[in-house]
């Protein structure tokens, strides 16, 4: 039977050599984004070809922008999926539902275009496939979304009037390559390009510029199929094509990105170069750039916008690069695609290694256990080839790009052998990654993905089992620290690790954005909000940055756990221990601050003379005298280094790392006493607080107080809810079967003392034996209260608890909150990391971090005292607090972000223990020390009047 070209594994027809991607030269060039016209049908065959034709009306059809997809504006609805094809796994057939859109443009050569010579068009991306025609000659088809397709057309062209038609199919025999988790958006979503290709240009360039670092020698030679000159001006360097120019250089690093400007200059055309000078090269069993390992701090990027979906503007790429900057990340894999050209221009300026992923994954042939798999496929193989010969020839003048990716999650095969072999004989300057084939027979570097910390330890002692080839592979994970909801935790634990073990070359995050589609109902969408089957829910929101690219805590606390620069010390004896963590830049581009803070706030300041320190290096260096010494104050030193000068990607002022050394720990909490419990009109007083005859409190000095009790619940976030597909139970899921959201609260005894009113109760869940036994211990001085609680568990408890605290309503409280503790963002016992200890002022609704799905969120830690409606909590423990207003109830009942109306009244926790958060959602749970086990807690808190 005879395909339909969309259903052929073919690549496709007619299309030119890929060939490398420059922003511009001095050849001209006709840009064709804007509106253009536009038709849904149903199905692939719903029209015929006429409206390619010469004279075609298209009056009656909409407009769309080009770069864009349909569905992302107004016609049709996107779809989610993580793993699972959306269609029927039958390769290389797809739907007869296949949403199909015409697109057409029609354009005029601006007066001054050239007449001599040809032109190309070029297509940067276009989801799924794509058929073109010119004038209404038929130039070819395409399949390879995430990559650029150029036609030659000079001919057909004419000075007004040109017809550009191109039909797009929503489903093709590449939707089978392209199974990547993220939204499936079809259309023409890069950039439309008319270039103009003057007689004697080149077809394609190939810049090799590498670095000896044992002499400083950068080694330049552009390859191409035409003769031209090199000219580097700066470096002196002027010499044809082909040769070779050995000259002393400062080397290109993400630390110190150094480009150099020259021109190759061919007889037709004189195109811009960036040429970055660096070597990577696997030896002894490590990544080396120049020489040295390096450490990858870095992050999984796809491209994303909530509006524009894949359509991204270079303000969006250029705000991603600066906001991996400003948080100290310096790697990025391009998961799982090439990205817009232009991205990897902005790593090059401003530094980032990138690992460059080729546009390739099969990931839901799991389903049908692996049965069919195009990479082991030989039918696909022209296919496979063509996306690697794309993805190289296209990116391969980018310094930035250090090591190149066969795909994602494509399980093994010949295919994807037959990509390493093409790769390794084209570019042999840069390693090979993969990390779906456990052999490592494809590529030179070990990479997993959310293995845990035992593993991930195992394998930088090199005591791990595999192959033995691979343990002398350098090792990194592609993927860790699942960033969904609330988390990830146990970052540092795995930065310690990368730290320890050489071997260890770091990690990329798993991912940088949340893909929640902006929507007028939902705030932000995710999967199965279009009424899309089947669809993975919320599992598209896992981001480090939310869709409006607001950094999550999970981002600040990322920025702290990878600084590259670590500060300790002894703030007692007032020194101070510099590292570089950088792997080629000293420390001399940061400038170092020391504050010296009195019960959290600044009381003096000043700068460190800190000496140039070299990578890897320390140094101590003395604080200055201690300034004050408060009374029974609580003091510390914070240290910070700064950029000292503004760079390309933030100002100076700018804080890279920074630490808090304590010097003395604050007073302990004065007990009030004194107070008799009386018993008054069937309620109970103790000075300024009552309470019913229950022994719950009523109001405290005029405020109402609400339902004070203690709390073991919480909202689950997606970490505690774990991966749905996995057989064992998530902690949420355990939380749940035992019933810890309805714990009951039975009345065992009031107890009016000489000096205290104690409340006894027991808190337990239906249909089980485990309870907690909790005694309220209420004191007063005549002015303050003091609250002190016991809990301790009976039965055999075998779950960790969420939290373990006392949670209370302020009706009308919404409004501002100070507090002495850990800010200013939110944190948990394992992403705490961030938290800087300081007198905070926010307010109740600025305290949420707004999840695309709402759960657990907004903790401050060890919050010494609190102020929030009018009523101050001093503790001694520094317990966790938290403002809200909904209950918790309403939290865990939310799907979406407008679900949160807030009521009258503000819920405040106060937890004594709280849960970790872990990275359960893809990846290990809850380290056993961030794990709330059953114990026996006592806690207390002492409640007074702000007089506000
Ligand atoms: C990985 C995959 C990513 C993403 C992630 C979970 O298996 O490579 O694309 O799906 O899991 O969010």
């Amino acid at each position: 039977m005879d395909l339909p070209h969309h259903e052929d594994v073919s690549p496709g027809t007619g299309t030119l050599p890929p060939r490398s991607w420059y922003a511009a030269s001095d050849a001209a060039a006709l840009s064709l984004n804007g509106p253009w016209r536009f038709r849904l049908s149903p199905t692939a065959d719903a029209q015929d070809d006429a409206f390619a034709a010469d004279g075609y009306d298209p009056a009656a059809w909409d407009q769309i922008a080009v770069p864009g997809h349909w569905v992302l504006q107004g016609h049709g609805a996107p779809h989610y999926t993580n793993q699972l094809y959306p269609f029927p796994v039958d390769p290389p057939r797809v739907p007869t539902e296949n949403p199909t859109g015409d697109h057409l443009r029609v354009f005029d050569l601006p007066a001054d275009w050239p007449e001599r010579g040809t032109a190309v068009l070029r297509f940067d991306g276009v989801e799924s496939c794509a058929r073109v025609w010119l004038n209404g000659t038929e130039l070819g088809d395409f399949k390879g979304s995430r990559l650029a397709h150029e036609f030659t057309v000079g001919p057909l062209l004419r000075p007004e009037g040109n017809v550009l038609a191109v039909r797009v199919h929503q489903w093709s025999a590449g939707s089978y390559l392209e199974d990547q988790d993220q939204w499936w958006l079809p259309g023409i979503f890069r950039d439309v390009t008319l270039l103009h290709r003057p007689e004697g240009c080149a077809a394609d360039f190939f810049v090799h510029s590498s670095y000896d670092h044992r002499t400083g020698t950068g080694t330049l030679r552009v390859d191409s199929d035409v003769q031209g000159r090199v000219t580097v001006p700066e470096l002196g360097v002027d010499v044809a094509t082909g040769e070779e120019a050995a000259v002393p250089v400062r080397p290109w690093t993400a630390e110190t990105p150094r480009l150099y400007d020259g021109v190759l200059a061919t007889a037709g055309e004189r195109i811009p170069l960036r040429v970055g000078f660096r070597t990577v090269a696997v030896e002894d069993g490590l990544i080396k750039v120049n020489g040295r390992p390096v450490l990858l701090r870095g992050v999984n990027r796809h491209e994303f916008h909530p509006e524009t979906g894949r359509a991204l503007d270079l303000e969006t790429m250029r705000a991603d690069v600066l906001l991996m900057k400003r948080h100290n990340i310096n790697a990025v894999r391009t998961s799982h695609y090439p990205p817009h050209p232009a991205f990897l221009d902005l790593c090059d300026e401003l530094g980032l290694w990138v690992i460059d992923e080729c546009d390739l994954e099969t990931h839901g042939f799991t389903a049908v256990g692996w049965r069919g798999n195009p990479v082991d496929d030989d039918r696909w193989t022209p296919a496979l080839l063509d996306r690697a010969a794309r993805m190289v020839e296209r990116d391969k003048n980018h310094p930035s790009v250090v090591l190149w990716s066969l795909g994602n999650e494509c399980g093994t095969g010949r295919g994807l052998t037959a990509m390493a072999d093409w790769i390794r004989a084209r570019d042999p300057g840069r390693p090979l990654h993969y990390e779906g084939d456990r052999s490592c027979a494809d590529t030179d570097v070990y990479s997993r993905m959310y293995a845990d910390h035992a593993e991930v330890e195992s394998i930088g002692r090199g005591t791990d089992e595999g192959p033995e080839a691979r343990r002398h592979l350098p090792f990194i994970l592609c993927e860790y620290g699942h960033a969904m909801g609330n988390g990830p935790g146990g970052l540092s634990e795995y930065q310690r690790l990368f730290e320890t073990y050489e071997r260890l070359q770091g990690g990329f995050v798993w991912e940088w954005i949340d893909h929640g589609i902006a929507h007028p109902a939902y705030g932000y969408a995710y999967g199965g909000d279009f009424g899309e089957r089947p669809h993975d829910g919320n599992f598209v929101c896992d981001g480090l940055l939310f869709p409006d690219r607001t950094p999550s805590p999970g981002l600040v606390a990322y920025k702290k756990v990878i600084e590259p620069v670590r500060i300790e010390g002894d703030g007692r004896a007032g020194t101070v221990r510099i590292t570089n963590l950088h792997d080629f830049a000293d420390l001399s581009h940061l400038a170092f601050t020391w504050s010296y803070d009195v019960d959290g706030e600044s009381v003096a300041d000043g700068t460190l003379a800190v000496p140039t320190v070299a990578p890897g290096e320390s140094t101590e260096v003395k604080l200055p005298p201690a300034p004050t010494r408060g009374k029974d104050a609580e003091t510390r030193w914070t240290v910070r280094a700064r950029l000292a000068r503004g760079t390309a990607w933030a100002p100076g002022g700018h804080v890279v790392a920074w630490a808090q050394l304590p010097v003395e720990v604050g007073m302990i909490l004065p007990v009030p006493g004194g107070t008799a419990p009386v018993r008054e009109d069937g309620r109970i007083r103790l000075g300024p607080a009552a309470f019913d005859a229950h022994g719950t409190l009523l109001s405290f000095g005029g405020l109402t107080v609400e339902g004070l009790r203690v709390d073991v619940w919480r909202a689950p976030t997606d970490n505690d809810n774990g991966m749905p597909w996995r057989p064992e139970p998530s902690v949420a899921a355990r939380w749940r079967a035992l019933g810890l959201d309805r714990v009951q609260h039975r009345l065992d005894a009031v107890e009016l003392g000489e000096d205290a009113l104690t409340v006894r109760s027991r808190v337990a869940p239906a249909a089980s034996d485990l309870g907690l036994r909790v005694a309220y211990r209420w004191q007063s001085d005549g002015t303050r209260l003091l609250l002190t609680v016991d809990v301790v568990p009976e039965g055999a408890w075998t779950v960790p608890l969420p939290r373990v605290g006392i949670r209370f309503g302020l009706p009308g409280a919404a409004g501002p909150v100070r507090w002495f503790g850990g800010g200013p963002g939110e944190a948990y016992p394992d992403t705490a990391q961030a938290a800087l200890v300081g007198v905070w002022e926010s307010d109740v609704d600025a305290l949420q971090t707004p999840y695309v799905r709402p759960q657990e969120n907004g903790a401050r830690p060890d919050v010494r005292w609190a102020e929030v409606g009018g009523l101050r909590i001093d503790s001694d423990h520094g317990p966790w607090f938290t403002a809200r207003r909904w209950t918790t109830e309403h939290l865990d009942a939310a799907r979406h972000r407008p679900d949160l109306v807030p009521g009258d009244t503000v819920w405040v926790n106060l937890d004594s223990g709280l849960h970790g958060i872990g990275s359960q959602s893809c990846g290990p749970g809850v380290l056993p020390q961030y794990e709330l086990t059953a114990t026996h807690w006592r806690f207390s808190h002492t409640f007074s009047l702000t007089g506000r």
